[in-house]
């Protein structure tokens, strides 16, 4: 096959790692608890209370004053919004999107078996939730039990003092799933389908594996000035998905810092469609202090429980989903999503200061690091346009920061391109041409700020004459001495 023809380029995809395969035996979990195919038993086995700033304040607490014995619509338990919240999409999904007998399971079936759910978090929650806050290395595991009631109660929307962005929870994520049944757009259809779907599942059969949400905080960035490091492997496609083909890998989440972005409101593209498909991970909005710019999440054993088709407007839901991704010996699923956020851009050149450029490389870098690992025993990264659909960056330029971040990490990278081919081939030729002259990371990072200082600084118009990727063709290629700092008047 010509290039022009050609659906992947780089290294095969079956030469890069993935988990299971890759990794080293795990430490054992300390308890004697756990048992395959058996669902996790909660500890401590009585329901513990903790009203306290450092945890998820529970919707079953003493303290909790909303009131308790009136049915179960959301609006008498939150009295306060019975005002302005509409339910039009629920509405909307029960009388012209369902068919008379889903909906049937819906009222009969899902509904009360949701609210059952709901109701047994003193049963199944019974240690406090630890709030996940900024700049603490802090590792959290739910078993999916935990997790299907977490989310059961966001849909009735009963957890306390998360319904106002001016509350003590102003730096988290909303949970609750009010703004999931407002308005008549077919989104918001879409997204109940998906995620009822989700319930349906959880509520027929429970589930029995765990999911860990780790925060991690990058202390001491990577000095990038000095790297001597090459890059690594890529593999890099314009067919496929991040989710689909990069099973076993590390997958980025193109975040938002508030993480789930707009899953229970209005967003659906690639972040809010993984929130959708694989609902656990909605559940970190709960306890995940918006990231800051030296921080991500990293989420471990989530389940895919949809398929869908389309994206954004087009965005359906699709199917049920049977994962039949292994599990690891904590029976979590072997599927691994990191949140990094990336910065919004509104104009192009924003993104070529140097201290954006730094910031993403040291996001990027966060989200692909694990202490103590050895290159060999880390899954690649499946990645691909991180931060370059609603948040506005350069394609080119955010495939060269995360390929020098993954490199410093010591990963291979799988790049999906979303269906661009000439993307596929620009990000290959690049990578191929800097492997061969063995440029390091260290050089690469001068290349990108003096591309910053001589196309990006004093430019009048929208774009530089001058693409990066042409101007690092031509810096490599001329010799060494030629652009060295101190020759720039000398040689005439
Ligand atoms: N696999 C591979 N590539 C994909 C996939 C996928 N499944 N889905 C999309 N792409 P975007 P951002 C490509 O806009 O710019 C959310 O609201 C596709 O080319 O989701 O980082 C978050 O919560 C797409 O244009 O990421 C944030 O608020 C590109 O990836 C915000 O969006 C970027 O996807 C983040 O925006």
């Amino acid at each position: 096959l010509h290039d022009m023809d050609k659906r992947w380029l780089g290294t095969p995809i079956e030469e890069l790692n993935r988990m299971p395969q890759c990794a080293p035996p795990l430490t054992h979990l300390k308890t004697n608890l756990l048992r395959e195919g058996e669902v996790p038993v909660s500890f401590p086995s009585k329901f513990k209370d903790a009203w306290d700033d450092v945890s998820v304040k529970m919707p079953c607490s003493e303290k909790n004053l909303f009131p308790m014995e009136t049915e179960d619509a959301i609006l008498r338990y939150n009295i306060a919004h019975a005002k302005k919240w509409d339910f039009t999409a629920l509405n909307l999904l029960c009388t012209e999107y369902l068919e008379p007998s889903e909906l049937q399971l819906l009222f009969d079936d899902i509904l009360p078996a949701m609210a059952k759910l709901a109701l047994s978090a003193p049963v199944l929650c019974t240690m406090p939730i630890p709030l996940l806050k900024s700049k603490m290395n802090h590792s959290l595991t739910l078993s999916q039990e935990q997790i299907a009631c977490l989310l059961a109660n966001a849909f009735f929307c009963t957890f306390p003092r998360r319904n106002s962005r001016k509350s003590e929870y102003c730096n988290y994520p909303e949970i609750n799933f009010y703004r999931l049944f407002e308005g008549s757009s077919p989104r918001k259809i879409e997204k109940l389908k998906t995620l009822l779907c989700y319930f349906r599942r959880v509520t027929q059969t429970k589930p029995k594996g765990l999911v860990t949400f780790t925060r991690q905080t990058l202390n001491t960035p990577p000095n990038w000035e000095s790297s001597q490091t090459l890059l690594k492997r890529l593999h890099i496609t314009c067919a496929g998905t991040i989710e689909d083909d990069g099973y076993g890998m590390l997958q980025v989440d193109f975040a938002n810092r508030f993480v789930g972005g707009g899953v229970t409101g209005h967003g659906l593209v690639q972040e809010e469609i993984r929130f959708l498909i694989n609902p656990e991970l909605i559940v970190s909005r709960l306890f995940t202090e918006a990231l800051e710019y030296n921080e991500c999440l990293i989420v471990t054993g989530t389940e895919q429980y949809s398929q869908y088709a389309g994206y954004a407007e087009s965005y359906r839901w699709k199917a049920s989903h049977t994962d039949e991704i292994a599990r690891d010996d904590w029976q979590r699923r072997c599927t691994e999503i990191v949140a990094i956020d990336a910065l919004r851009y509104r104009h192009f050149l924003e993104q070529f200061l140097p201290e954006k450029m730094t910031r993403e490389l040291n996001k990027a870098y966060c989200g692909f690091y694990r202490n103590n690992a050895i290159s060999e025993h880390l899954s690649a990264v499946a990645t691909g346009n991180w931060g370059c659909g609603a948040f506005g960056g350069d394609t080119r330029l955010k495939a060269l920061i995360q390929l020098m971040a993954a490199a410093e990490a010591g990963r291979d990278v799988a790049y999906y391109t979303f269906g661009d081919a000439q993307l596929m081939r620009d990000v290959h030729e690049i990578h191929t041409f800097l492997t061969k002259r063995q440029v390091t990371v260290g050089r690469l990072y001068y290349l990108l700020n003096q591309y910053s200082t001589l196309m990006c600084r004093n430019c009048q118009t929208m774009r530089p004459d001058v693409n990066l990727y042409s101007f690092i063709y031509e810096k490599v290629s001329t010799p060494a001495a030629a652009d060295a700092p101190d020759s720039k008047d000398s040689g005439m």
